[in-house]
């Protein structure tokens, strides 16, 4: 490892050959990271999943991935991050030379309810993973630690202004809170040890694999089956959304080109209002499969004419339900991504009406994924977070 604190590239880093420990990679973001490396670079080197497969882990994001490269350069290892001595023995045992740390508790809500286990993983895991990478890698100048956080570290933004990597950091969620202490810990490693770390804060993620707890696939998944589809307080809070595999092949420039010590802004350039994106989802739904025909809204509209309930549902719009506001709900996320475009050539390549569509069809086209992720954990959680709020 370099000591100092001079910002340089890693000379002897060849991420196209080296030997990745993806943690969470059976998570949404990080299936789609593995995905993305195997499918569309020019990787021949070693990817190891290292994941725990709580509630959002899911190996069936990886069948594809498994069965074309399992066993040769693929490997999948269940564990914790919290649990140091399979995280080394892992990391020794496979020559690990790059950790790319997705593994995280991710979703807001649930940190409102229990931030315990945010403040375990988040914080202490990721600590665990810095602890081993500086145990194991001294002196090596091959090695590199990428950090995904988020842009929530940053707060929330009024109208104007944008999120730069000079932000303060001002966490409002236990979530947000959790991963800043991770992303302020990454960073003193790199300043301490030298360790050579990169850091990428991100906005909103969309596309396939995404767990059906978050906005997106909740809303398109409720609609499908006639349920509300909940909008939290005004609808008005704006979100910043990007397309995935966008995101994936930021990750993918940043362990090529990213210079270690440098953190990295990526954002959608893509702000709408919540409200926005509910209806561009019933809109998409309507021209794939129209609300008129579609059998669950049939039988809604009948059983509601049985109760004398009047106006029946014409469109998925209709299923638009305004409840109780998220408690410290950011109001807006904006992030500016001209430091990683500038330096590092990336851009996004899916503007959201298309990564809109393309994420539809997936849902549509993996029927028995939806029915594998909602079955247990899934219904206690939704009865948990929406009873409340109706
Ligand atoms: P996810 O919840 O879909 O997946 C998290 C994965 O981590 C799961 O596979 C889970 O099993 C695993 N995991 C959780 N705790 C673990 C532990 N203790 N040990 C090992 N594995 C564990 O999350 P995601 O949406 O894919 O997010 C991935 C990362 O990206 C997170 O760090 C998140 O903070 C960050 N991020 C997400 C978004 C987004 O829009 N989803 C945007 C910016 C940043
Ligand atoms: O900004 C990046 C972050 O984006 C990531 O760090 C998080 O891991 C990821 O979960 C996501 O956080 P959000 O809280 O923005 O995502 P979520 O999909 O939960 O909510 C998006 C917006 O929609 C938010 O303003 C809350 C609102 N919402 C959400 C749900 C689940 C609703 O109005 N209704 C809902 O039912």
């Amino acid at each position: 490892m370099n000591n100092g604190n001079s910002n340089t590239a890693n000379e002897d880093l060849v991420p196209g050959l080296a030997n990745i420990l993806v943690t969470g990679g059976a998570g949404f973001i990080g299936s789609n990271f593995i995905r993305y490396a195997f499918a569309k670079t020019d990787f021949k080197g070693t990817i190891v999943n290292y994941d725990k497969l709580t509630y959002a882990g899911n190996l069936l994001n990886l069948t594809d991935i498994e069965e074309k490269f399992g066993g040769k350069n693929y490997f999948f290892e269940r564990g914790d991050i919290l649990d140091y001595e399979k995280v080394k023995q892992v990391v020794t045992k496979f020559k690990i030379n790059i950790i790319v740390h997705f593994a995280a508790e991710s979703h807001v809500d649930r940190s409102i309810f229990g931030p315990k286990d945010f403040v375990e993983t988040n914080i202490n895991g990721t600590f665990n993973l810095i602890e081993v990478s500086r145990q194991l890698w001294t002196g090596r100048s091959d090695v590199r630690f990428h950090h995904i956080s988020t842009d929530e570290v940053y707060g929330s933004l009024g109208d104007t202004g944008f999120f730069y990597e000079t932000t303060s950091y001002d966490p409002r969620s236990p979530y947000s809170a959790s991963k800043a202490a991770s992303d302020h810990l990454v960073r003193a490693y790199y300043h301490t040890y030298g360790l050579p770390v990169t850091i990428s804060n991100c906005s909103n993620n969309y596309g396939p694999c995404h767990f059906p707890e978050k906005l997106i696939p909740l809303v398109i998944l409720n609609a499908l089956e006639g349920k509300p589809l909940p909008v939290y307080g005004d609808g008005k809070n704006v979100r910043d959304w990007l397309y995935v595999e966008d995101h994936c092949e930021a990750i993918w420039m940043i362990l090529n080109k990213g210079i270690a010590g440098e953190t990295y802004n990526i954002g959608g350039e893509c702000e709408k209002k919540n409200i926005e994106v509910v209806r561009e989802i019933c809109s998409v739904l309507e021209r794939l499969c129209p609300a008129k025909d579609n059998p669950a809204l049939r039988t809604l509209n009948a059983a509601r004419s049985r109760m004398d309930q009047s106006g029946e549902l014409q469109s998925y719009q209709d299923l638009i339900t305004f409840v109780t506001d998220r408690p410290g709900h950011d109001r807006r996320y904006a992030i500016n991504c001209d430091k990683i475009k500038n330096e590092l050539g990336w851009t996004q390549r899916h503007d959201f009406e298309n990564g809109l569509k393309d994420t539809i069809a997936w849902y549509l086209n993996n029927a028995d994924w939806v029915k594998n992720v909602r079955s247990g954990e899934y219904a206690k959680w939704i009865e948990k977070n929406y009873i409340r709020r109706s």
